[in-house]
């Protein structure tokens, strides 16, 4: 399978590989599974107490297309509001990487990353 020069780079170069602090108030973790292949990808964001994402980690076990999905979600989430963040859908990371139809779940793997780790922080934040 042919992977497009963005997905290289990011799979090559991935951008903000790690992990924070989960304990940390603000601290949000999002870890969510591929059913279709049983990749995992853990998405983690450092929000700021005005709310604004200030930076974000990951840590992605899975293909080429995943690790890059998530690597270009840490450079698009920061400096967005939660509510920013939350809008980010999968096709646009799949058009900016140029996925082919295989690897949409892979994108949409990402998304669900966005949004389970904004639910963690929003339950951390009730209690
Ligand atoms: Fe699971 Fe991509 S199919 S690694
Ligand atoms: Fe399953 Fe990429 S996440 S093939």
């Amino acid at each position: 399978m042919a992977y497009s020069d963005k997905v290289i780079d990011h799979y090559e170069n991935p951008r903000n590989v790690g992990s924070f602090d989960k304990n940390d108030p603000n601290v949000a973790t999002g870890m969510v599974g591929a059913p279709a292949c049983g990749d995992v990808m853990k998405l983690q964001l450092k929000i700021s107490d005005g709310g604004v994402i200030e930076d974000a980690k990951f840590k992605t076990y899975g293909c080429g297309s995943a690790i890059a999905s998530s690597s270009l979600v840490t450079e698009w989430v920061k400096g967005k509001t939660l509510d920013e963040a939350a809008e980010i859908k999968n096709t646009a990371i799949a058009e900016e990487l140029a996925l082919p139809p295989v690897k949409i779940h892979c994108s949409i793997l990402a998304e669900d990353a966005i949004k389970a780790a904004i639910t963690d922080y929003k339950s951390k934040q009730d209690k």
